[in-house]
């Protein structure tokens, strides 16, 4: 028999993680959680019925990221994250001030790991307007700026690869990319979708491009946090991933799992 207090840690380190993002790409980064949090459990929100988020103005985010923080804090989540680099520029100050006793972790583009790891090569930042605009991403811009880096607004790009249409995925990324082939050495995926067509942005840029993408980086950190806060799930079960999508479609539930790195057996 268990006595209170340690009942009391079991049922803290239980405690889900909610993850959420404007629609599936988020998916890139629970997959990078997964591999070094094996043993949580976690609730992943999609706001599909309100994507893109990478056009919106900066109120309306804000409204749309709160309703979904407040139903994983109703959910008993002990860390948010936000997967979705639109929603961290746009949000996390905001939601980090007004809900302060939140873990928050935030994705954003991984710029810094191109100062880190290749200063000198020529790197193209892909994004969502949003993203590019916002003051969070041009603080970091300006920090690590190698000045060979050409900032690109990915416009529509998320919506293409979350409807999955592969013709007009490859119209659009040879109509954007198709100018930088030669040109760029690097590149960041700044949003959470773009890991998922990873080889099509090489098929068009050339084979020895260097990707950046911060999911991993984050998950380190995730884990870090928790571990700070004896907030790690010790209890040995195997991670469980719940999946809401606020627009209600079946199809985005099974585009979702079939991305997701880990069997899911379906209902
Ligand atoms: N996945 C989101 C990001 O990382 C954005 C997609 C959208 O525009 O809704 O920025």
């Amino acid at each position: 028999m268990r006595n209170l207090s340690e009942q009391i840690l079991l049922d803290k380190m239980e405690r889900p993680i909610g993850i959420f993002d404007s629609g599936i790409g988020g998916v890139t980064v629970l997959n990078e959680i997964i591999k070094i949090l094996p043993n949580e459990e976690y609730i992943y929100y999609s706001d599909s019925a309100n994507n893109p988020y990478g056009d919106k103005q900066d109120k309306e985010i804000i409204k749309l990221c709160e309703n979904i923080v407040k139903q994983f804090i109703g959910k008993n989540c002990k860390a948010i994250v936000i997967a979705c680099n639109t929603a961290s520029a746009k949000a996390v100050k905001y939601l980090r001030k007004k809900y302060p006793k939140i873990i928050f972790i935030a994705i954003e583009p991984a710029y810094k790991m191109v100062h880190d790891y290749a200063y000198n090569e020529p790197t193209l930042v892909m994004a969502t307007k949003g993203t590019i605009k916002s003051e969070k991403f041009n603080l970091l811009f300006h920090k690590y700026n190698n000045h060979k880096t050409y900032l690109l607004s990915c416009v529509g790009l998320a919506d293409l690869i979350e409807n999955g249409d592969k013709k007009e995925l490859e119209k659009y990324l040879k109509k954007t990319l198709g100018l930088y082939k030669g040109l760029v050495k690097n590149v960041v995926l700044g949003c959470t979708h773009y890991p998922l067509i990873q080889k099509e942005i090489g098929q068009v840029l050339g084979k020895n491009i260097k990707f950046f993408n911060g999911a991993n980086r984050l998950a380190i950190h995730l884990k870090d946090v928790l571990e700070e806060r004896n907030l790690l799930n010790t209890n040995g079960k195997s991670g469980i991933v719940e999946f809401i999508d606020s627009s209600g479609k079946k199809e985005k539930q099974e585009r979702f799992y079939k991305f997701l790195d880990i069997e899911y057996e379906g209902d």
